[in-house]
Order: structure tokens, then sequence, then C-alpha cells
């Protein structure tokens, strides 16, 4: 049995913030955050919760199929940015949609989130367990942004994409094959110090600001082109293939240079590579449900096409897949 993608969808808040109005709130331009990200405008959820976003991106995807919210067995959403510590997001979703004979829980790997739970719907599906599966990626980053550090701010923006699984007989068609790593040992890279056991909250880590997200951008930038480019390999090679043998590469969307600079050292040429970080900005968990939505809606993918995903994250994470559409 394989777990097959038969839907996606996607939905994003509709207030957006440009780059020029970014130069309006820390020593920035918009020629700076295009240059160095490719970011032209982000996202941001202000009235609406994560689950929101991931309620409204599954009526996207469900939208196109005849599987109704009652039929799902399996709801996953990956998220840094729960509604609450708890309950998990996917129970609201749950409750949203009338899901009621799924059963429903979150993980965190950070910007691998969508990986790392699309690889636990696969197992599922593969084992027999379930038929189907619902795998969200969830985000509001902003409201984890530090809007007085430069250095983060401006890559991070909110939005919610998910894929639908359905089992299949066909051995060849699916997920082929994924893969996920992680390291332990770079936790500082990247990190929300205060809101959790070590660290409650309270009034001195609102006033460190450690309520927000802290990154060492250039030392994680450098390990995410290595470990892509190794973790792709790697799953590929699972199939008996190579760079040369995949359509499409839908990467996690964190920095058009890391997607560039990955496809440059692959041999990809820049038509297989999905960029949408200049209108989402890097939106973690989401970011591959999003780019691979925009794929299908817009024609980038076609039956039998072979379709690489991979995921670098906090930290750290990194995982690819292999797709046969
Ligand atoms: O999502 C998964 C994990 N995250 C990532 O993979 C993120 C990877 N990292 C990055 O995308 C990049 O490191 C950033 C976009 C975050 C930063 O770009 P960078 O080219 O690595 O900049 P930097 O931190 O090395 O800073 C270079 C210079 C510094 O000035 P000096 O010291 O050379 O004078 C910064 O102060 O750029 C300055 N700078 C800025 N200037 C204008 C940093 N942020 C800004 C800014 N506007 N927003």
């Amino acid at each position: 049995m394989n777990a097959k993608i038969v839907a996606t969808g996607s939905y994003l808040p509709k207030k957006i913030l440009t780059n020029k109005d970014m130069e309006k709130i820390v020593d920035t331009t918009d020629e700076w955050i295009l240059q160095r990200t490719g970011i032209k405008e982000r996202h941001i959820a202000e009235e609406e919760a994560t689950s929101d976003l991931a309620y409204e991106a599954s009526l996207d995807a469900l939208r196109n199929t005849n599987i109704t919210p009652n039929e799902i067995e399996l709801i996953i959403v990956a998220t840094v940015t729960p509604d609450k510590p708890l309950p998990a997001t996917a129970l609201f979703v749950q409750e949203k949609l009338g899901a009621d004979k799924a059963f429903a829980f979150d993980i965190n790997a950070a910007c691998s989130g969508f990986m790392y739970a699309l690889s636990i719907a696969n197992a599922y599906i593969k084992s027999g367990a379930v038929k189907n599966a619902l795998v969200i990626g969830a985000e509001e980053l902003t409201k984890i942004t530090d809007y007085k550090d430069r250095g983060t701010c401006i890559i991070f923006g909110d939005g919610a994409a998910c894929v639908l699984l359905e089992s299949t007989e066909d051995e060849d068609e699916g997920i082929l094959d994924i893969r996920l790593h992680s390291d332990g040992h770079y936790t500082d890279l990247m990190q929300v110090p205060a809101m959790g056991s070590v660290e409650p909250c309270s009034k001195e880590a609102i006033d460190n600001r450690d309520i927000y997200i802290k990154m060492k951008g250039n030392e994680t930038f450098k390990l995410a082109v290595r470990h892509i480019i190794g973790v792709s390999k790697e799953s590929l090679k699972q199939k008996n293939m190579d760079f040369k043998d995949i359509d499409l590469m839908v990467s996690h969307q964190a920095n058009k240079r890391i997607i560039d600079l990955v496809a440059k050292k692959a041999g990809i040429s820049p038509e297989k590579t999905v960029v949408t970080i200049d209108r989402h900005a890097n939106t973690a968990a989401a970011s591959i449900p999003l780019a691979l939505d925009w794929s299908v809606k817009n024609k980038k993918v076609k039956k039998g096409d072979t379709i690489l995903l991979n995921s670098f994250g906090a930290s750290l994470t990194w995982s690819a897949a292999v797709i046969k559409w």
C-alpha cells in the first residue's frame, strides 16, 4: 500500500505587509530584503487563529474531492505556533471541520514539520491503520516574530496549506520515499527561549524579548544548503534516481538564495524549482504545502511527474521525499 496525494489546498490571511511597509518598522530597505532573501511581501493574520487558517486550507483541499469531513480518518497539524499550548491545534481543526471520526494531533519539527507529519501519515496509511489522512502545515509566525530585530522579522509570514492522502495499491505512485533527520547539537541556532518549561511566561521574559524567535541566520543558511542536498540525494538513491530524474523540486521557502544554491549545486534548472517566497515569505511548516498547492493550481505538476520535496528547519531538522504524482 502506498500513500498518494489526492488533493491540495491553501489559505493566506488577507492582510499583506510589503517590504516598503517593513521599512517603516525596522532599519531596512526593500532592496536589501529582496536581494538577500527574495521576499517582496508576507501575509499577516490578525483576528484569525492558526486553526482558522488550517480549516480554510482544508476546505480548499476538500472542495475538489468527493471525501466529506466525516470520512477523514487522521488529521495532523504541523505547527510551531499552535492556537494554545493545550490542546493540540489539530483538535480545533477537527471540530471546525466536523471530522468526528478522525483522530487528530500536532507535531513540531519547525520548518520540516510538514514533512515529518507527511511521513507519519504515510506510515499509518502504509500499515493499513488508516485509509486517508489530512496533513496540514499552518503557522502564524508573525505572532512570535520580534519586530525590533531586523535580522529575523523580515523573513517570516503567516499561512496554511495541506494535502489529502489516500491509500493506493499501485506501488509506483504516491510517496515513494521519505527521509527525516535531526541534530540536537544545534538547538541554539534557532529558538524561542521562553514560554516553555525552562522559562515560563514572565514580565522579564517579555522585557528581554525572549518570547520571540532568535536566529543565527548565517550559520543556519550554510547548514541548510549542505543538508538539503545530502538528504535529497539519499532519498532519490533509495529509488535508484538522481537529481536529473526529477521534474520539479518543491523546497521549504526559507530564502531564495538557498533554493538557487541547492539547484545550482545539484544541476537542477531554475524552471524545475518552485519559488513562492516572494509572496509568502518563510511560513515554516506551511511553506512546502503552500508551494506545492501553488504548483498544482498553476499546472506545474502533471500526472506521472517525479517531485522532490525537501526541507530544513530549527534546529536542526531536515528531510526529503520523492513523490510520483
Ligand atoms: O526556515 C528555516 C531556517 N532558517 C533559515 O534557513 C534562514 C537562513 N538564513 C537567512 O536566510 C539569512 O541568514 C538572513 C536573511 C536571515 C540574513 O541574511 P544574511 O545575508 O545572512 O545577513 P547577515 O545576518 O549576515 O547580516 C549581514 C549584514 C549585517 O550588517 P554588517 O554587520 O555587515 O554591517 C546586518 O546587520 O546585513 C545587515 N542586516 C540587514 N540590513 C538591512 C541584517 N538584516 C538586515 C535587514 N536590512 N533586514
